[in-house]
């Protein structure tokens, strides 16, 4: 079985990771979110288990089982994703935010059920906390990986979020790519670092997983 097929060569390091998409409340029925499933994050957690890490997985709402051994922490909205991730940001050696965090909520949440009315409504929004741009430049010891989803100019973009937001990678996905994004079990990604860019092969999110954890230990050992 993979389980015991894995060199332990995680073993000591404490990585937290964040998968799934966020929910925004609007009143108590309604709340803004995204497509995300969180496969490809509880697939790190996993693998990172299984390579012998201290792993927690902190994440949105999803249908997939427990990752076995790691710390859950369920949380609801960006602004409790951020407190939960901030919170263990002293005792991160590695964070792998793969969370699809919403960047806009409802500037406020009505108390009760709000009612229809005749003709159009809007909804003002108001901007989350930007979880990577505020932790990255406050980073210490930590290696940080965030994950960029692009329908376009995926590496130009990728690359000024790495800089941006002070990390030391990138997992970049083109949505518009047969077999990557939301939902299913393959993904095609793309690692842009600060010295290039490396293109891999449609996967399964397990193999993609180790193959991102792979390269956080070869460009780890490099500090
Ligand atoms: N992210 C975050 N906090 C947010 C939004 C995003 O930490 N409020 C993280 C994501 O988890 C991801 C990385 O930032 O690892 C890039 O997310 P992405 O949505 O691609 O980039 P944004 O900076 O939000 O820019 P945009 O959505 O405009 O492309
Ligand atoms: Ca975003």
């Amino acid at each position: 079985c993979r389980a015991i097929a894995k060199p332990k060569d995680l073993a000591g390091l404490r990585l937290t990771v964040t998968a799934g998409a966020t929910q925004e409340a609007l009143d108590p029925v309604r709340y803004l979110t995204n497509h995300s499933t969180g496969k490809m994050g509880y697939a790190i957690a996993r693998a990172a288990v299984m390579r012998g890490a201290k792993v927690t997985l902190i994440h949105g709402q999803t249908a997939l089982d427990p990752v076995r051994f790691a710390e859950d922490v369920p949380i609801v909205s960006a602004q409790e994703m951020y407190e939960a991730v901030a919170g263990r940001f002293d005792e991160t050696d590695v964070l792998i935010m793969a969370a699809a965090v919403a960047d806009y909520r409802p500037a406020t949440v009505a108390g009760d059920k709000i009612k229809k009315s005749d003709g159009e409504m809007s909804i003002p929004l108001a901007r989350t906390a930007d979880i990577l741009g505020t932790l990255g430049p406050k980073k210490t010891h930590q290696f940080i990986c965030g994950f960029s989803m692009e329908t376009r100019d995926l590496i130009e973009n990728s690359s000024a979020k790495l800089h941006k937001k002070n990390l030391d990678m990138i997992v970049a996905n083109n949505l518009k790519v047969e077999g990557a994004g939301f939902g299913v079990d393959t993904n095609v990604v793309t690692f842009v670092t600060g010295d290039g860019v490396r293109q891999l092969p449609l996967m399964s999110k397990a193999d993609v997983a180790d193959a991102i954890l792979d390269e956080i230990l070869a460009r780890r050992s490099l500090f």
